[in-house]
C-alpha cells in the first residue's frame, strides 16, 4: 500500500479568534426608497417595510446570538436611510467623530446618531468635513482605511487622523455601485480584507496590493449583490447569504461566515455593515 503523505497533512488553515462586539443598530420602522441616492434606489419599486424590518430583526438576532452587545437608536419617521447605522459616525477610543451627510435627504441623521453618543457617554466631535461615518472609514488594526470618490470629502481624511491620531490611507472608489468604501472592503481582523479590485482607482488598487497581499478577492457575483458588505469580529463574519464565493473563500481560511438575507434592504443599496455601526470605547 502506497501512502501519499501530501494526503495525511491537513491543510494550512488558520485559527481565528472571535472578538466580542459592541454595535449600533437602527430598526428600519419607517424603511422605504422614495428617493434615488445611489444606483441600487429605484423609488418606482415597490419596498416592503414589514419585510424589512423581519429581515433586519435576523441581523440583531444573529449578533444576539454571537454575543454581540447591541445598542439601538430609536429610528426617525421621514428619514427612510437611518437603518444604515454604519453612516451615522465613526468611533474609536470613545471618541464619535459625527457624520455629516453628502445628500439633503440623510443629513439630519448627523445630528440624531450626534444626540444618541452624546446620550450614552461619548466624546463626540462635530464635522466640519462632508463624511458618511463608517460607511468610507474602515480601522483594520491601527490603520485606518477612509473612501472617498462619491460621498465623503478626502478634506474629512485630514480631519479624522487629526482626531484619531492614526495613519489614514485614503482609497478613491470609481464604480457608482460601490460608492461607500464598505461596500468594497470587507474588514476579517487586525491583518486581513476582502476586496473588490474595480471598484478602485489604479493608485488606489496599488495601496491595496501592497499592503494586502493576501487579501480575498470578491467575485463580481458576489459584489453585484453586496456581498462584501459583512461584519466579522476575527471569526464568525456576518454575510449576505447569497455572496456564495465570498462564503466558501471564508471557510477556507479558517473563519466561520454566517449567511443572512437583507434582499429588502439592498433595495436602498445596502447590506449587513451597512446596518452596522462598531462602538469602540
Ligand atoms: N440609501 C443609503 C445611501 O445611499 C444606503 C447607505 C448604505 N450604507 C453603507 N454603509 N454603505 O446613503
Amino acid at each position: 500500500m502506497s501512502t501519499n503523505l501530501e494526503e495525511l497533512v491537513t491543510p494550512d488553515v488558520p485559527v481565528r479568534t472571535a472578538v466580542k462586539r459592541t454595535v449600533l443598530m437602527c430598526k428600519p420602522d419607517y424603511f422605504t426608497v422614495v428617493y434615488r441616492i445611489n444606483p441600487w434606489m429605484d423609488p418606482a419599486l415597490p419596498t416592503d417595510t414589514s419585510l424589512a424590518v423581519a429581515q433586519w430583526q435576523t441581523l440583531y438576532d444573529t449578533y444576539l446570538g454571537l454575543g454581540y452587545d447591541v445598542h439601538l437608536i430609536d429610528p426617525i419617521d421621514g428619514l427612510p436611510d437611518m437603518v444604515y447605522a454604519a453612516n451615522g459616525g465613526f468611533v474609536i477610543d470613545n471618541i464619535a467623530y459625527g457624520a455629516r451627510f453628502t445628500y439633503p435627504q440623510r443629513q439630519p441623521e448627523g445630528p440624531a446618531y450626534m444626540d444618541w453618543f452624546r446620550a450614552n457617554g461619548f466624546d463626540v466631535r462635530d464635522p466640519a468635513e462632508v463624511n458618511e461615518g463608517e460607511g468610507d472609514f474602515l480601522l483594520v488594526g491601527d490603520v485606518m482605511l477612509a473612501g472617498t470618490g462619491f460621498r465623503s470629502a478626502s478634506n474629512s481624511h485630514e480631519e479624522i487622523a487629526g482626531i484619531y491620531g492614526r495613519t489614514v490611507i485614503t482609497l478613491t472608489l470609481v464604480n457608482p455601485n460601490f460608492y461607500h468604501l464598505d461596500t468594497a472592503i470587507a474588514v476579517l481582523d487586525d491583518t486581513n480584507i476582502a476586496y473588490l479590485p474595480s471598484a478602485f482607482d489604479e493608485a488606489s488598487l496599488a495601496i491595496l496590493r501592497e499592503r494586502f497581499p493576501d487579501a480575498i478577492i470578491a467575485t463580481e457575483a458576489d459584489a453585484a449583490i453586496l456581498g462584501l458588505n459583512s461584519y466579522s469580529d476575527g471569526y464568525n463574519v456576518v454575510i449576505a447569504s447569497r455572496a456564495k464565493d465570498f462564503e466558501r473563500e471564508l471557510r477556507a481560511r479558517g473563519y466561520n461566515p454566517i449567511g443572512v438575507d437583507l434582499s429588502e434592504l439592498l433595495l436602498g443599496g445596502g447590506g449587513v455593515k451597512c446596518c452596522t455601526l462598531e462602538l469602540r470605547r
